[in-house]
């Protein structure tokens, strides 16, 4: 069978471990998912597809804001509200229609000239933390027709999520870190759609949707005598321990360099135990960790690769392929920028040169991202 988006595999959970400790900002789970008889195979880079449900009393809120019964069949659908609005939409993050459509029809000063202003930093701001039942509560008096509220919803999509084991050492099983996205907000509590899927309403033994997304852009080399470094902070560590056991299980002889970084050693060095192994193993040749919050100056994966800039390019004059996984938004382009500094000073080159060398590097396909 060919499972993918359109048709995905009901797989179980099988394991759930709350990796982060209980002093940490964040929220980070393991979980281990059997691929049962689905035939899937997999290769380190890959990323797993889930199908969340929607939270049912966000679902239950909605549906009382539209005035509506929960059996409703809305026409044309062949489900009832409640499950369009549990399986079908997304119901968290509004769509630019659902805005559009609130602020056409309420007087809304700060809404109003937000959309008016044209500036996106304005209405990201008024936006932010903000979900479809925030929008349609901006003015109570707001009428919703159902089947017009629905076409300004999005269908619900799958997230994506790096998968952090070896199907090599795995044979029957995909393992995933996922970090659960929670804010507060005035009087509300929110949770990102899939994260707080898994982290609150998926048991053991539960049943998911999921589907493989190859990504034959972020593997590793074939040769097994090429070096590698991993900058991977937070959950960016994820694609890594695959690619660790799967070159421990090859017996590959190239040389693996880490670069871990998280808030506290304390509460957020995740997978401590599996990587010191591999550090004691030595397949793990070099690990650097960045423990932001531990002191009182923070300190981020980039300081530790200039602290190490010598070795690092003696790395890459060596043929070493970098791997950069995790935030895309700042963290990646940090990264990216201290390494176009650090080829410019080992090299004793303008900036323009360097930039040239990083250029060669992603043309031999030996500077590979995976951001989010
Ligand atoms: C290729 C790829 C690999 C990935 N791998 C991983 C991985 O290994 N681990 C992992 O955890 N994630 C990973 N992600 C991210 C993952 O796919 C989801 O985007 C993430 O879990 C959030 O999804 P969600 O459904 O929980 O939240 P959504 O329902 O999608 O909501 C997210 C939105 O909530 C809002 N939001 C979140 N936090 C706050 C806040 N504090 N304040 C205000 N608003 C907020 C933001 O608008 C944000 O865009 C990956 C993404 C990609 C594309
Ligand atoms: N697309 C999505 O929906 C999605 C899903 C998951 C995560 N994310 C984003 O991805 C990021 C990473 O999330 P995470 O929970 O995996 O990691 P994380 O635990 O938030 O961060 C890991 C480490 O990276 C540090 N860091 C912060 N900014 C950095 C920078 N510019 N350069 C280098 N390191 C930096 C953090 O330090 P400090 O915190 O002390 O500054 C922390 O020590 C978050 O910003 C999050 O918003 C997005």
């Amino acid at each position: 069978m060919n499972w993918n988006k359109q048709n995905p595999y009901l797989a179980k959970i099988t394991s759930k471990k709350l990796l982060s400790g209980k002093q940490s900002n964040k929220e980070v789970f393991h979980y281990e998912i059997s691929l049962g008889d689905s035939g899937i195979i997999y290769q380190p880079g890959d990323s797993l597809g889930i199908f969340p449900v929607n939270n049912n009393t966000l679902v239950r809120a909605i549906i009382n804001r539209l005035q509506v019964n929960p059996t409703y069949i809305p026409e044309g659908y062949d489900f009832n509200i409640h499950e369009l609005l549990e399986k079908k939409f997304e119901i968290l993050t509004p769509t630019n229609r659902l805005i559009k459509f609130v602020n056409d029809n309420i007087n809304h000063n700060v809404l109003n000239h937000s959309l008016a202003s044209k500036n996106i930093d304005i209405l990201m701001d008024f936006k932010y933390g903000k979900d479809v039942l925030d929008f349609m509560n901006l003015d109570e008096n707001l009428k919703f027709d159902v089947l017009h509220f629905l076409t300004l919803l999005k269908p619900l999509q799958h997230r994506a999520y790096s998968i952090t084991s070896s199907n090599l050492i795995f044979k029957n099983s995909v393992h995933i870190t996922v970090s659960t996205q929670r804010w507060h907000r005035k009087t509300r509590d929110y949770g990102g759609v899939c994260s707080t899927f898994l982290s609150d309403i998926c048991k053991l033994g539960d049943k998911v949707k999921i589907f493989l997304i190859p990504n034959k852009l972020f593997r590793l080399p074939d040769d097994q005598n090429k070096p590698i470094i991993m900058i991977g902070p937070g959950t960016g560590v994820a694609p890594f321990l695959s690619f660790i056991q799967e070159r421990k299980n090859l017996k590959s002889n190239g040389k693996n360099w880490l670069f871990f970084g998280a808030q506290t050693k304390k509460n957020d060095f995740i997978y401590e135990d599996q990587i010191l192994n591999f550090v004691e193993e030595k397949i793990l040749n070099n690990f650097d960790t960045a423990f932001s919050r531990d002191q009182e100056k923070k300190i981020y994966v980039q300081d530790k690769i200039n602290e190490r800039s010598d070795e690092f390019f003696q790395w890459l004059k060596n043929g070493a392929i970098i791997y950069v996984c995790g935030d895309a938004h700042k963290m990646a382009k940090d990264v990216e920028f201290t390494i176009i500094k650090l080829i410019s000073k080992e090299l004793k080159c303008d900036h323009e040169k360097a930039l040239e060398y990083l250029k060669m590097l992603k043309k031999e396909k030996r500077y590979l991202l995976d951001v989010y």
